[in-house]
């Protein structure tokens, strides 16, 4: 197995050090190798501002109370925005290839991220602040790791693996 598949953890722990924009583009160059249906390439990114970052998080936390992920985008130091550029089928299974490409190459330079799904339940906010028109997917936030948190578990093979003829 890839070390970077075995050794990848989602991070909700930043140190405040930054990283250079050119790291962060290396990353995305990395997201846009993704295969996608009939090589459509349906992914949009916005790299976003300290202070959209800021607001984001505190309308998580305005509607859904104190929590981890609002934490994580306000201290991180990169939050990038996904979006769907149409709503051809398989668009959203072509950008979560994507962004898996993006959080193996940030692994693979010894950088954390998280992948942040939650960021969907405010779209309608995120588009007063940011004015792009695509539907929002995920968000992926980049940074330094101040944390090494054990393996999450996971099924095992056995129990997922329904039929082997
Ligand atoms: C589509 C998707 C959405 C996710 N959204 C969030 C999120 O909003 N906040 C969060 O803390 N983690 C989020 N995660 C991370 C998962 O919680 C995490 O991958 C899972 O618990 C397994 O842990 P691991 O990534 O460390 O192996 C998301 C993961 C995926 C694939």
């Amino acid at each position: 197995m890839l070390k970077e598949i075995q050794n990848r953890r989602s991070i909700r722990n930043y140190k405040k050090e930054n990283i250079s924009k050119e790291t962060i583009l290396d990353i995305l160059k990395s997201g846009i190798k993704a295969p996608s249906a009939k090589n459509n390439q349906p992914w949009r990114f916005v790299i976003v501002n300290e202070a959209i970052k800021n607001k984001i998080s505190n309308k998580m936390v305005e509607l859904y109370g104190p929590n981890k992920t609002a934490e994580v985008i306000k201290t991180v130091p990169y939050l990038i925005l996904i979006y769907n550029k149409d709503d051809e089928y398989f668009n959203h299974l072509a950008i979560g290839a994507c962004m898996e490409n993006m959080i193996l190459e940030a692994e693979s330079i010894g950088l954390g991220t998280l992948w942040i799904g939650y960021i969907k339940k405010i779209e309608d906010y995120v588009k007063e602040l940011v004015n792009v028109d695509y539907e929002l997917v995920s968000a992926l936030a980049i940074g330094i790791k101040n944390e090494n948190p054990i393996e999450r578990p996971r099924l095992n093979l056995e129990e997922v693996l329904i039929i082997e003829d």
